[in-house]
C-alpha cells in the first residue's frame, strides 16, 4: 500500500501521525519540526560536516574512519517525478543526520545524536538516466567501463542506478544512517550491494598524515589537496550538462588484494612494485615522502630507478586537469572456503570526466603494472555525484527539479 502511494505521486507516505509529521519535516530538505534534540555529545562524536554547500560533502571531506558504499537500483516504474521525490526525502534524511538530528520517523532516533562527522554522497548511476527518461541528461562520460584483462569481475559488486555513499568516524552513526536511507528508498528501490570499508580508527594518528592501507603502503602521497586549486580543476565538473556543473564522477572499484603472496614478498621486491618506500613513502628517488619522484634518475647498471612498471609511474599524469583524486577504504571481510583472507581496497576515484582522467590511467595499469600480481579488480561502478544544494534544496534537483 505505502509503495503504491508513493508511486502514484500521492502523500509522502500513509499510516498515522508520525508518518505524517515525518513528511512535513522532510518536505523542507532539512526544515520542519525537529524530532530529536541537536547532537550534544563532546568530542570526536559531536563533530558535524556541513550538509549544505555547492559540492556535496564526502569527497573533499578528509576521509572519515568508517563507509557504507550502498548501491540501490530503481523499482520497476519509478520516473522522473517519482525520483524527484525519493532525492527530497533523502536529502533531507541526509541533512538531518549530518547534524545529529533524526528524521520523525526514525524507529531509533537516539542513535542520530552522534553524528561523527557523517556525510552522505549521492550519486546517479548510468541506467538511471534511461528508467527515469532522462537518457539526453547522461553525460557521455558516465558509462561502465570497458573490460580490462586484469579484471575478474563479479556481478554481486558492480553497477547500481543510485549510490549513497555514506561516511562517518563511528560504525554505529554508518549503520544507523543506512538504516534510515535504506528503510526510507524501499518504496523506490532495491539494495543491490553494500560494500563496507575502514580506515584508521579517528585519533590514532594526527589528521592530516597519510594513512597505510591494508597492504601496509602509505595511500594517498600523490593526491591533489582537497581544496585547492588543482583539486578543484581535477574533480569538480564545469563541462558538458550545466546539471553536473560542481558535481563529479566517482568510479568505485572493489579490488581484491592476495595478502598472504604479498606477506612473502621482501621489502625490496615490494618497493620495487610501487616505486616508493615503504617505511616513509618517499620515492625510491627521494628522501621524503612529498618529493616529487624523478622517473628520469638511473642507477649504476643504467636502469630506471623507479621501474617503468612500478604503480606509481605506470599512474603517474603530468598535465593538473588529468589527475584523479583517491579516497579509498580497506575491506576486510570473513576468509573464503579456502581459508585465505578476503581483503583489499574500495577504491573510489573522484573525477571531471571518466573518459579523460580515470580511464587512461586504468588501462597504463591494466597493461603492465607490476602490483597487478598481488592486486585484482572484482567490483565495477560509475556514478555521476550531483552538486551539492543549499539549506531548503535538495541532492538531484539540477537534474530532477
Ligand atoms: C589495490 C589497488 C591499489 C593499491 C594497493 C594502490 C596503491 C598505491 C600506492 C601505495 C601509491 C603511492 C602513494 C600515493 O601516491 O598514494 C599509489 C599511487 C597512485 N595510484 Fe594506486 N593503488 C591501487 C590501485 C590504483 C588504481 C585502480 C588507480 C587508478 C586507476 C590508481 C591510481 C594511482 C595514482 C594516480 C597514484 C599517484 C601516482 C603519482 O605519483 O602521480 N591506483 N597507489
Amino acid at each position: 500500500m505505502r509503495r503504491r502511494v508513493l508511486l502514484a505521486g500521492g502523500a509522502l507516505t500513509v499510516g498515522g501521525a508520525v508518518a505524517a509529521g515525518a513528511a512535513a519535516a522532510r518536505s523542507g530538505g532539512g526544515g520542519g519540526t525537529d524530532a530529536a534534540a541537536p547532537a550534544t555529545v563532546d568530542g570526536l562524536g559531536g563533530q558535524m560536516v556541513p550538509f549544505h554547500g555547492p559540492h556535496q560533502a564526502g569527497i573533499a571531506t578528509p576521509a572519515q574512519a568508517h563507509a557504507a558504499f550502498v548501491a540501490l537500483d530503481l523499482a520497476a516504474g519509478v520516473d522522473r517525478a517519482a525520483l524527484r521525490r525519493l532525492m527530497l526525502v533523502l536529502s533531507g534524511d541526509a541533512a538531518r543526520l549530518t547534524q545529529g538530528r533524526a528524521p520523525l520517523a526514525d524507529g531509533q532516533p537516539e542513535l542520530a545524536y552522534v553524528p561523527a562527522r557523517l556525510t552522505v554522497t549521492f550519486g546517479f548511476g548510468p541506467r538511471l538516466f534511461d528508467a527515469a527518461g532522462l537518457a539526453g541528461q547522461r553525460p557521455e562520460t558516465l558509462r561502465q567501463l570497458p573490460a580490462f584483462p586484469i579484471d575478474r569481475l563479479q556481478p554481486r559488486w558492480c553497477g547500481g542506478d543510485l549510490l549513497l555513499q555514506i561516511c562517518a568516524d563511528d560504525p554505529l552513526t554508518v549503520a544507523h544512517a543506512q538504516r534510515v536511507l535504506v528503510k526510507d528508498s524501499r518504496p523506490f528501490a532495491t539494495v543491490r550491494w553494500v560494500q563496507r570499508g575502514f580506515r584508521r580508527a579517528r585519533g590514532m594518528q594526527d589528521d592530516g598524515v597519510t594513512q597505510r592501507n591494508v597492504l601496509g603502503q602509505l595511500d594517498g602521497t600523490g593526491n591533489p589537496a582537497p581544496g585547492g586549486a588543482v583539486f578543484d580543476g581535477a574533480v569538480w565538473t564545469d563541462t558538458g550538462p550545466g546539471w553536473l556543473h560542481g558535481g563529479t564522477t566517482l568510479v568505485l572499484r572493489r579490488i581484491r588484494a592476495e595478502l598472504e603472496a604479498w606477506d612473502a614478498v621482501d621489502t625490496a621486491g615490494k618497493e620495487f612494485a610501487v616505486g616508493r618506500r615503504l617505511s616513509d613513502g618517499a620515492p625510491l628517488t627521494g628522501r621524503r615522502e612529498q618529493d616529487p619522484p624523478d622517473f628520469a634518475a638511473k642507477n649504476a647498471l643504467g636502469l630506471p630507478v623507479i621501474s617503468e612498471r612500478s604503480h606509481v609511474a605506470r599512474a603517474h599524469v603530468t598535465g593538473d586537469r588529468q589527475r584523479i583524486f583517491r579516497r579509498p577504504y580497506n575491506y576486510d571481510e570473513p576468509p573464503g572456503a579456502d581459508g585465505t583472507a578476503d581483503c583489499g581496497l574500495i577504491f573510489a576515484a573522484y573525477q571531471r570526466d571518466v573518459g579523460g582522467q580515470f580511464l587512461p590511467i586504468q588501462r597504463n595499469l591494466a597493461e603492465a603494472d607490476l602490483l597487478n600480481e598481488w592486486v585484482t579488480p572484482i567490483g565495477s561502478a560509475v556514478f555521476a555525484i550531483p552538486p551539492g544544494c543549499e539549506p531548503g534544496g535538495w541532492i538531484g534537483r539540477t537534474l530532477l527539479g
